[in-house]
């Protein structure tokens, strides 16, 4: 046959003009192409199976294999049992290698025919692999594709995979894995040189700062975030001169808790380090849910944390602009009304019978409509003409892309309910989607920090200001903070809150921020602790105990003592005057007499001990007072022992005779604590805290979370008595604010019951709670002296 002739036959089964070319080139080749073609009576077939057919023709022909042989793999493929090369390579090598005992069965088996490896094993192997290797796969991000699209492909279960399921299966675990591409993957080999210059340079060792390095540290300068339309980068540099602007954007719908105390601390102090400013902008989008009472809360958390919002602002402050972009939208083709069902739409996002994802995906049939309708019934939907699900307002995004974010996300929904701030002027309300990228854009915000569950949402936010053609700025998202052993949800505190197991959403066993605050917790210790946790990507799991003791150290440098009798027991001294009086001066906290200073006490005929300080019997390890065992008083000079142990009918001690060992010429060893009688002031209740719950992950109790309360969290001590000079001293001069020396993050407290705090020595830290009033007090224990303390 000519060349001609061959290419003409070529493409009269089915090939490309090219590819006939091409195999048509070489004689020795496209003649065994042609017997292939002959034996397998190939008239009219697909490319692909061409090019296999093509391949095993080259492969048999160098191998020089027996025609008999070849033809069985021919047969295979044609009837698609072989549907890679590489089972064509195994059929022929064992077919080769065999000879005359080679049969079809077996080839069959050697070439995996039958096994069916679906998209969904390939992935579920390649997490499985990555799981393996975690850190390097995380460490490398999309440097590190490539090496694992290879080492995807040797995974041994999946050698009959289809050649071509790999690399979506990997791309769209990457995107998952590390959200979109941002600069860490394209300035790595830039900033290595960087780094080995700075290495030889020395510079002096900088206090360890959460926003200078780690993730903070690694951000992109104000300027530097890329744009699709790069002029509107010089207007909001002109606006913004260059500094930094972040957002803490809450939806008012629920208090803060601890876990927000890390988005707080990473923008607003993001900007407050870079010299910048920090919104904090009310999230209002969602009138149903709002309550005056989370505004001023959220207000005045972010207060007591120590920051200052350059601005307060609202969503619905914006709600005409973002209007007119949604009808801008529709304009310029991306954005279409939807009057589809729920199941309907999940239909259309892949979302099978079952629940899972996976199924085939096709837009919705009203994506095709016309501009002027869209935007006729978009002005319907504003004009109140459909009820609540009737209609939504959707983006015309990408419902083939792998990411979820971009599968027409709603813009617009109607929800006929007055809002807070707009009254009635509004029917529809923009969702999270719509609002959050715009009002970061109008805000001309130059990091939108997030937490890692927006990752994908980054893609959706970008689409959507290009679209609009407005600046564009960064989101960049962190992990967050994850305290574990308490419980965060809302919905879940709430009926602790109902069901009456704990006092209210600012009991001091809960972990709002509400809640932390009337504990007592210093606001200094919160920012110092996630200080040293540093900002990463990954989630932080913390254990409420880690956190107990961080904020144990910050009181142990920050806090005068007391002395406080929970059990207060009365003793008499016998060989004193009724006026005897003995002035003892005591340091408020020994080694900061400048800072605290110091007061005096009298040591008199009457005094009080705690009752836990005596007994009727001594034991090895037993050092306080009992019969025959003397003991000091703290500062007074001399030991007191015990005379007399008077009781009533029960047997109960109610009142110590003692003598006061004047005459001895040594120290006392032991001290314990004591209130004189005329410095009594009376603690109307004082409450303990234990654990809320007994288990580190209460939300995982079969029965529950309820089953897991601890019903010892809370112990309540009625009239302990502390020492009256002291602690008055110490409410008057409170807040004390009294910082960690050297730290960037201490904070000034300006009021409230809670800046009342103080060591109740051998006890734990205490703090007066708001439901004191006037001469009646009440105590809260912040924490116990000891971390093993509080189990005991
Ligand atoms: C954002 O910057 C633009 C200039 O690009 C300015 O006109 C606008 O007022 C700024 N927005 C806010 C809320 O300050
Ligand atoms: C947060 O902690 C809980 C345990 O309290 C755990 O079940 C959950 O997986 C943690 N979340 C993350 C993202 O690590
Ligand atoms: C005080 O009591 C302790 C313990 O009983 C004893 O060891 C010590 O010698 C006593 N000191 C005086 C001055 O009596
Ligand atoms: C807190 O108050 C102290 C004493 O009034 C003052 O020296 C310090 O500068 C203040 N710190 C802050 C962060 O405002």
């Amino acid at each position: 046959m000519s060349s001609e002739e061959l290419i003409e036959r070529f493409q009269s089964i089915g090939l490309s003009a090219p590819k006939a070319k091409e195999y048509a080139r070489n004689a020795k080749t496209s003649a065994a192409f042609v017997e292939v073609l002959d034996e397998g009576k190939v008239t009219s077939e697909n490319e692909k199976k061409l090019s296999l057919l093509y391949n095993l023709a080259v492969l048999a022909k160098n191998d020089g294999l027996d025609p008999k042989h070849r033809s069985l793999v021919t047969k295979a493929v044609v009837d698609e049992r072989l549907k890679t090369n590489l089972q064509i390579q195994e059929a022929v090598k064992y077919l080769k290698t065999k000879g005359d005992d080679a049969t079809e069965e077996g080839m069959n088996e050697v070439s995996g025919v039958g096994i069916e490896i679906t998209k969904d094993d390939v992935r579920k192997e390649i997490l499985n692999y990555i799981e393996q290797n975690k850190e390097e796969v995380l460490a490398r991000r999309y440097a590190g594709v490539p090496s694992l699209l290879g080492q995807a492909k040797k995974i041994p279960a999946l050698k009959w995979a289809a050649p071509t399921d790999f690399k979506p299966v990997v791309d769209e675990i990457a995107l998952e894995l590390f959200g979109p591409k941002d600069e860490r993957d394209v300035v790595k080999k830039e900033k290595k040189k960087k780094e080995s210059k700075t290495e030889k340079t020395q510079q002096p060792v900088k206090e360890r700062s959460m926003y200078s390095e780690g993730f903070l540290g690694e951000l992109h300068k104000p300027g530097q975030n890329p744009q699709a339309f790069p002029e509107l980068m010089d207007e909001h540099l002109a606006f913004t001169k260059g500094k930094v602007f972040t957002r803490f954007p809450p939806e008012p719908n629920g208090f803060l808790h601890i876990g927000h105390s890390k988005a707080i601390m990473v923008n607003f102090g993001y900007a407050k380090y870079h010299g910048g400013n920090c919104y904090l902008r009310f999230d209002d989008t969602n009138p149903e849910a709002e309550e005056e009472v989370y505004f001023n809360s959220i207000k005045s958390m972010v207060s007591w944390l120590g920051f200052e919002p350059w601005k307060i602002t609202y969503s619905s402050d914006y709600f005409d602009q973002l209007y007119e972009l949604a009808e801008k939208l529709i304009e310029v083709g991306k954005a279409y009304v939807c009057h589809c069902t729920p199941e309907e739409v999940k239909a259309q996002r892949g979302l099978k019978a079952d629940g899972t994802l996976g199924g085939e995906r096709f837009p919705s049939p009203y994506a095709s409509r016309t501009v002027e309708e869209n935007l006729t019934e978009f002005r319907k939907m504003r004009d109140g003409h459909y009820k609540l699900g009737e209609a939504v307002l959707r983006m015309k995004q990408d419902i083939q892309s792998p990411n979820p974010q971009m599968w027409d996300l709603v813009a617009y929904r109607v929800l006929n309910a007055p809002h807070h701030r707009t009254g009635d002027k509004w029917k529809i309300y923009p969702t999270y989607d719509f609002t959050h990228c715009l009002v970061d854009s109008f805000e001309n915000i130059s990091h939108s920090l997030c937490t890692t569950e927006f990752r994908l949402s980054r893609e959706s936010y970008e689409w959507l200001c290009d679209a609009l053609h407005v600046y564009r700025p960064a989101q960049r998202e962190y992990g967050r903070l994850n305290i574990t052993g308490t419980i965060l949800s809302k919905r879940k505190i709430a009926k602790l809150v109902n069901d009456g197991h704990v006092r209210g959403w600012d009991d001091p066993r809960l972990y709002t921020l509400e809640a932390i605050k009337r504990r007592g917790v210093p606001p200094g210790a919160i920012l110092s602790f996630i200080n040293t946790l540093g900002v990463t990507t990954a989630t932080t799991n913390i254990q409420v105990v880690r956190l107990e003791s961080a904020v144990r150290a910050y009181l142990d440098s920050t806090t005068p003592r007391l002395m406080l009798l929970l059990e207060p027991l009365l003793c008499e001294v016998v060989n004193v005057d009724e006026n005897f009086a003995e002035e003892v001066e005591i340091p408020f906290k020994p080694g900061a007499e400048d800072k605290l200073g110091t007061r005096k006490l009298k040591f008199t005929k009457r005094f009080y001990i705690d009752r836990s300080d005596y007994r009727d019997e001594v034991d090895k390890e037993y050092f306080r007072l009992a019969p025959g065992q003397p003991v000091g008083l703290m500062k007074v000079p001399y030991n007191v022992s015990v005379k007399e142990v008077i009781r009533d009918e029960s047997g109960k001690v109610t009142k110590l005779l003692v003598n006061y060992d004047s005459d001895a010429k040594k120290k006392p060893k032991t001290f314990i604590q004591w209130v004189g009688e005329s410095n009594v002031k009376k603690i109307k209740e004082t409450r303990l805290y234990n654990q809320l719950f007994t288990s580190e992950n209460p939300s995982a109790h079969p029965d529950g979370f309820l089953t897991d309360i601890n019903p010892d969290s809370e112990e309540v001590i009625k009239d302990s008595i502390i020492e009256a000079g002291g602690f008055n001293e110490i409410v008057k001069k409170s807040p004390l604010n009294i910082g960690i020396e050297g730290s960037d993050f201490n904070i000034n407290e300006t009021e409230g019951p809670q800046t009342v705090r103080f060591q109740a020595l051998r006890i734990g830290y205490f703090c007066m709670d708001k439901d004191s009033n006037g001469d009646d007090v009440v105590l809260n224990r912040i924490v116990t002296l000891k971390e093993d303390s509080a189990k005991a």
